[in-house]
């Protein structure tokens, strides 16, 4: 009896001193895993921006020559445009710094690209697909896109700047044939 009671405490104490252990092991796993954790989703992430930066789309920040600008309705219009329009619609885009890094180099491009596709300030030697609603889209507030005036403060318009460049820009476009509103 007393050998059984005896083997009884020492299986008691070697449960308690197991579980102390596996305790200490499962708190030695939680307090490593976790910067481990950290340090291997930092790592992946690390190569993910760095394999981003390889890929040629966005790198190159070209700015075409100016060809041909619209015959301006005045001075002011153009200053306005330049300031609010010009990044997007021209040949003078001014490529911000973060145009160097993907992924933000990728939305920059493709916002230049696609801007300059349907209306390009620079080169009015060809048809310009939506120079008709360029003065609409200042009066909706559509343009310039809400994101880009957040990050460019140069292109925040006042109510007064915007209503000038809106009707600057119908005339604009009347002095080149192009009624406002568009008739189509
Ligand atoms: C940050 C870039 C950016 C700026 C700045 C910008 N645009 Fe645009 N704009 C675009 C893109 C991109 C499109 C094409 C949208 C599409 O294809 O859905 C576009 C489309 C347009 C269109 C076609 C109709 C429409 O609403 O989709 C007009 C007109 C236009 N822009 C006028 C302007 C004018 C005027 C300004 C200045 C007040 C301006 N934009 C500023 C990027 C820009």
């Amino acid at each position: 009896m007393p050998t059984g009671k005896s083997r009884g405490a020492v299986n008691y104490s070697a449960r308690r001193r197991g579980s102390a252990v596996a305790s200490a092991i499962r708190g030695d796993i939680t307090t490593r895993s976790f910067p481990y954790v950290v340090g291997t989703v930092l790592a992946a992430g690390f190569v993910v921006f760095m394999a981003m930066q390889a890929v040629p789309y966005g790198h190159d920040r070209l700015n075409p020559p100016v060809v041909r600008e619209p015959p301006w309705a005045s001075a002011e219009t153009r200053a306005l445009a330049r300031r609010a329009c010009f990044d997007c619609h021209s040949n003078e885009t001014e490529w911000p710094g973060h145009a160097r890094v993907a992924p933000m180099s990728w939305l920059v491009q493709r916002d230049v690209t696609a801007g300059r596709a349907v209306l390009n300030f620079s080169e009015w030697q060809r048809p310009q697909e939506e120079a008709g609603d360029a003065a609409e889209a200042v009066l909706q507030g559509e343009m310039p896109m809400r994101l880009y005036t957040v990050m460019h403060a140069h292109a925040r318009l006042t109510e007064a700047e915007r209503w000038a460049l809106a009707t600057g820009l119908a005339r604009t476009m009347g002095a080149n044939g192009r009624p406002y509103p568009d008739s189509n």
